[in-house]
């Protein structure tokens, strides 16, 4: 499909999330807020932990100590130290302060990332459903994306993903805990999907990256916490940011992680600030670098039980409904098959009873809908209401 056509379509599907929001707006102007439920953002609704105000009061009290001017693009190293540290143990990859580089959110590093991997009409190879904007980032750098579709339980399709492979694919952009879909990929997943890649790799002048998306990363309600797939293969450039988690969306904090055994990393090392630069990101804000050096290792356990709670409430009230829907393993949503195949029409009929979803078609995935539980329980148990009464 020429490019023009493909950005089109994914400008189509993105602006779903515009038309729910502008919908939800006229709903509360006309019927009060009481009136709407509105399930359909992925913006976090906890509070940051008391430790990011007391690390905000002390910045300010340092005063001059703590510098607000530009630093070294990639940020300051005592933080990416600390982050480094964090991740080599949490993966058990040697990971050193030189392979992080802070970031304005994960957005902002999915965009430096692409920026240095693309020449125009490289391919990109994605899953849907996928985050709506990664069409978009692709597109800013002149590249191409392939949306491969996933296995019937939404876990990657690892041949159709190799398959999707050619001399031009530059990466494989990957996300999980999964928005929209709560899923986590197993282990097996990345293991194989690793080897798949370092096999279709080895044919190529150059290597096939994982781009793991992971602003999710503490949002588990599974046994344990969701694989690493750094474990799994080298060629893994690992996203992240304090958005989700924390409750910090709008502080625009976030890095990225070049892999030790990268084929690329000293050069990814130099490139990647150079792109922060040339965007106009110039370095992540230097407050936040601080702030987030010191919540890296901070327990979230009360984040995961304030999202566990509503997590619970929709499953109980979709498996009432007898709706199908993909486990709801991680992140913040649902993404249960619509009663009747046209997931627009349904989420129009919903937004006439007050409740705000999108639907699956915004995603590349007609038939279902995205339902977000990152709000207060009083917000979500009235969508829940308006949905039991519906069905
Ligand atoms: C899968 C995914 N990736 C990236 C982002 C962007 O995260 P950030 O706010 O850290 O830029 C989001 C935000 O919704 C997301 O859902």
């Amino acid at each position: 499909m020429p490019i023009a056509h493909r950005i089109h379509d994914a400008l189509e599907r993105a602006s779903w999330i515009r038309k729910m929001f502008e919908a939800a707006n006229i709903l509360r102007a006309e019927r009060g807020a009481d009136a709407v439920a509105d399930l359909s953002l992925g913006n976090p609704s906890n509070e940051p932990p008391s430790v990011f105000y007391e690390s905000l009061r002390e910045e300010a009290d340092a005063g001059e100590a703590r510098p607000h001017r530009y630093m070294t693009n990639p940020g300051y190293p005592e933080v990416r130290e600390a982050i480094a540290s964090h991740l080599a143990t949490r993966t058990t990859v040697p990971y050193t302060a030189d392979d992080v580089c802070m970031t304005v959110g994960a957005a902002g590093a999915l965009n430096a990332i692409l920026r240095v991997l693309l020449d125009p009409g490289d391919e990109v190879v994605l899953q849907s459903p996928a985050f709506v904007e990664y069409p978009f980032y692709v597109d800013n750098f002149q590249g191409q994306t392939c949306v491969v579709p996933p296995r019937p339980d939404f876990l990657p399709d690892v041949q159709r993903i190799a398959d999707a492979c050619t001399a031009n694919t530059r990466a494989v952009i990957l996300n999980a805990p999964n928005n929209p879909t709560g899923r986590i990929y197993p282990e097996r997943t990345w293991r194989d999907l690793g080897r798949a890649l370092a096999s279709v790799s080895a044919g190529l002048a150059r290597p096939i990256y994982v781009i793991f998306d992971d602003p999710y990363h503490h949002l588990w309600y599974t046994d344990a916490p969701p694989p690493e797939p750094a474990r799994s293969y080298d060629q893994v450039l690992y996203v992240t940011s304090f958005s989700k988690d924390l409750g910090l969306a709008g502080e625009r904090i976030g890095y990225v992680a070049v892999h030790p055994g990268a084929a690329d990393r000293a050069d990814l090392h130099r490139a990647l600030p150079f792109a922060l630069r040339v965007l106009g990101q110039v370095n992540a804000p230097a407050t936040m670098q601080r702030v987030a050096a010191r919540l890296i290792d901070h327990p979230r356990e009360d984040t995961r039980a304030y999202y566990r709670l509503r997590r619970d409430r929709v499953f109980d009230a979709l498996d009432a409904a007898g709706l199908d829907f993909p486990p709801l393993e991680g992140a913040f949503y649902a993404f249960p098959k619509t009663p009747i195949p046209d997931d627009m029409e349904f989420c129009r009929r919903m937004l006439d009873k007050g409740l705000v979803l999108v639907p699956g078609t915004a995603f590349g995935c007609p038939g279902r809908f995205r339902m977000s539980y990152a709000v207060a329980e009083d917000v979500l148990e009235r969508g829940l209401k308006i949905l039991r009464e519906a069905l």
